[in-house]
């Protein structure tokens, strides 16, 4: 199987993205696959660049087995258009933005995360960053989902 290069971005990179890597990663660990798909994520807006991801997302996700505390957060760069294959966003906001920051020889790359997710009726991640705890969960439950749809992709190649 070829190597596959997937980025991951939302806004601020510290709520969606981060928990759609620490998930995505943990689902790839599981298959053994992680010599095969390389897994990063990063954010549209500079305002937290560095930081760790919120403390919410940190919890929930180790609510569910998965340690997101090592991930710093970046912003979207020039390279990250030619060095990814896939680039999954969680929102349209997201979507327009990466569009008009990239080459058209690039949209072809750009996807919503949960077009991989068929059964959900929901099209964008909501972003959780202004709700309480529960966004974070319903967020965990959407990224679960379409991971599991993102990795069968991947392997039918
Ligand atoms: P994210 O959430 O895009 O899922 O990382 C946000 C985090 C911070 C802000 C917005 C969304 N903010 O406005 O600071």
């Amino acid at each position: 199987m070829k190597k596959t290069k997937i980025l991951f971005v939302c806004l601020g990179n510290i709520c969606r993205s981060p928990m759609a890597e620490g998930v995505f990663r943990d689902l790839v660990s599981r298959e053994g696959l992680e010599n095969e798909i390389e897994i990063d994520s990063a954010g549209t807006g500079s305002w937290h660049i560095g930081k760790t991801p919120d403390p919410r997302g940190m919890r929930a996700s180790a609510a569910r087995g998965i340690d997101i505390s090592g991930q710093r957060a970046r912003q979207v760069k020039n390279g990250d258009f030619s060095y990814y294959d896939l680039i999954l966003v969680m929102d349209h906001d997201n979507l327009q933005t990466l569009i008009s920051l990239s080459a058209p020889e690039y949209h072809h790359k750009i996807h919503l995360f949960l077009d991989f997710a068929p059964a959900s009726y929901e099209t964008e991640v909501p972003d959780p960053y202004f709700g309480g705890t529960d966004g974070f969960e319903h967020v965990l439950n959407l990224i679960e989902a379409a991971s599991r749809g993102l990795l069968l992709h991947i392997q039918a190649g």
